[in-house]
């Protein structure tokens, strides 16, 4: 289905997509405005696991989240060996601290452990391969792309984080569910407010019965009427239980599904694609090279996940009394591996914090590793790259906006820069 962007309501995609706005400022750590390669690096050379949470070991406290959740003690890992021996090892280091989030999204992969994880995740795994990528690309992203960038070709100049950025990924997912654009944003305001961490529970609630009353009619359609869609591949889904016993997913695992999936794939790809932007436009020289050569879109995309990640921080349980990065750790603690300082590890990478795109491509931790390790990094992969792509090919004058100031990359827990303004003619 064709749509355009007509149906979108400016106003509304930028109070949703404001990085300085209520969601972000609810997660905590919005307003770190520090210099993160220099506060991750002091962290890592004191130690490569801290007996606080990653937020107070930068100095900035705060207790939101998953952290404010678990009054057990909060311990932080910096060093790449020591955050992947924790991502590959569920049974000591387990995904049910994120229990409480399916009382909002119903049952769902993210804290699910063990075979469950394994069951769930292998039913929903094939639509998200990289083989899958043309799927998407041709049914719903390339479409996007090009009437985002159409709706701004003729003003010279535009803000990309709000014009394309936040509303590609979101598109995208709300569009392989079979939701018109004109609900997109609303599906996206009842997610902000299921996440809303300092709102009353009975809200977020409510706005997660929203989201399954707007989704539901469409499960319900696609099992009488079935389409080439993501949801269509969810009812044809059987799992089997723990008896045996193997039945189709109901409305109510599938809704789980999908709430998590809003959640997990709209943000990141938003805020990380902004990131690939400003990684360019700030090294001009580097912006030329793939501009010339598009066999670096990809280098460049995956040097910005690992330069600058947009989810800084996850979290695992510990479940029984170990030792980590020589530090004792008792069972019950959170333990929160940090991403960034690990993507920064001068044991891994020489000259971490430089932004070079023609550096060996090892593997990052962007999306994570291990069981849990990114269902839609291919999804969000071929975002960025066709965006970038078209973004290179309609505008080849592209550069900051010399009227505008130079945004910053800011937050903690959910990080991005809150304008990208560039100039095209
Ligand atoms: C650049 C964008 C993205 C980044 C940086 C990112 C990062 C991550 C990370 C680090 C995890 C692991 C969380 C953990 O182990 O605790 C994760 C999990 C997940 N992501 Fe992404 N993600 C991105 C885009 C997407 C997209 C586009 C989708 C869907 C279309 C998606 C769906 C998921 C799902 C469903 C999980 C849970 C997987 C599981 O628990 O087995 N993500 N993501």
């Amino acid at each position: 289905m064709l749509q355009d962007s007509a149906e979108l309501d400016q106003e509304l995609v930028r109070a949703l997509f404001d990085i300085r706005g209520e969601l972000h400022q609810a997660a905590g750590g919005s307003d770190y405005a520090g210099d993160l390669h220099a506060d991750l690096r002091a962290a890592r050379e004191s130690g490569p696991v801290h007996a606080a949470p990653v937020g107070e070991v930068l100095g900035h406290s705060y207790r939101t989240g998953v952290l404010a959740e678990h009054s057990a003690p909060i311990y932080s890992a910096f060093d790449f060996a020591t955050v992947n021996t924790v991502l590959r090892d569920p049974d000591v280091y387990s995904s049910a601290v994120y229990d409480s989030v399916s009382e909002m999204f119903g049952k769902n992969i993210l804290q699910m452990g063990g075979s469950e994880h394994t069951r769930y995740r292998g039913l929903v795994q094939h639509s998200f391969a990289r083989s899958m990528v043309p799927w998407w690309a041709d049914n719903w992203i390339e479409h996007i792309v090009e009437v985002l960038l159409r709706r701004i070709e003729g003003q010279g100049r535009a803000d990309l984080n709000l014009d394309l950025c936040a509303l590609l990924p979101l598109l995208t997912i709300t569009s392989s569910f079979g939701i018109e654009w004109h609900q997109a944003l609303q599906l996206r305001t009842y997610v902000e407010t299921m996440l809303g961490a300092g709102r009353p529970k009975s809200e977020r609630l409510a706005a997660s019965a929203a989201i399954a009353d707007m989704l539901r009619p469409v499960v319900v359609e696609r099992r009488r009427s079935p389409q080439d869609d993501l949801i269509t591949v969810l009812t044809r889904e059987t799992i089997v239980d723990e008896n045996g016993d193997r039945h189709l997913l109901g409305d109510d695992e599938i809704l789980g599904f999908a709430r998590l999936v809003l959640t997990a794939g709209s943000g990141t790809t938003w805020r990380q694609l902004a990131i690939v932007l400003w990684a360019l436009l700030g090294h001009p020289d580097q912006l030329d090279a793939v501009q010339r050569d598009r066999s670096l879109v990809r280098p460049a995309i995956e040097e910005a996940l690992r330069w600058e990640v947009t989810d800084p921080t996850f979290h695992r349980l510990v479940t029984r009394d170990t030792v980590l990065g020589g530090v004792p750790i008792p069972a019950g603690a959170v333990i929160e591996i940090c991403l960034a300082a690990a993507n920064l590890d001068p044991a891994r990478w020489a000259d971490p914090e430089r932004f070079d795109i023609t550096r060996p491509i090892r593997p990052h931790l962007a999306f994570a590793t291990g069981p849990h390790v990114c269902l839609g990094m291919h999804v969000a992969r071929a975002e960025m790259a066709i965006a970038l792509n078209a973004v290179l090919d309609r505008f080849p004058r592209l550069r900051w906006d010399p009227q505008a100031p130079r945004p910053a990359l800011l937050g903690l827990t959910m990080r991005g820069p809150a304008e990208v303004p560039v100039v095209f003619s």
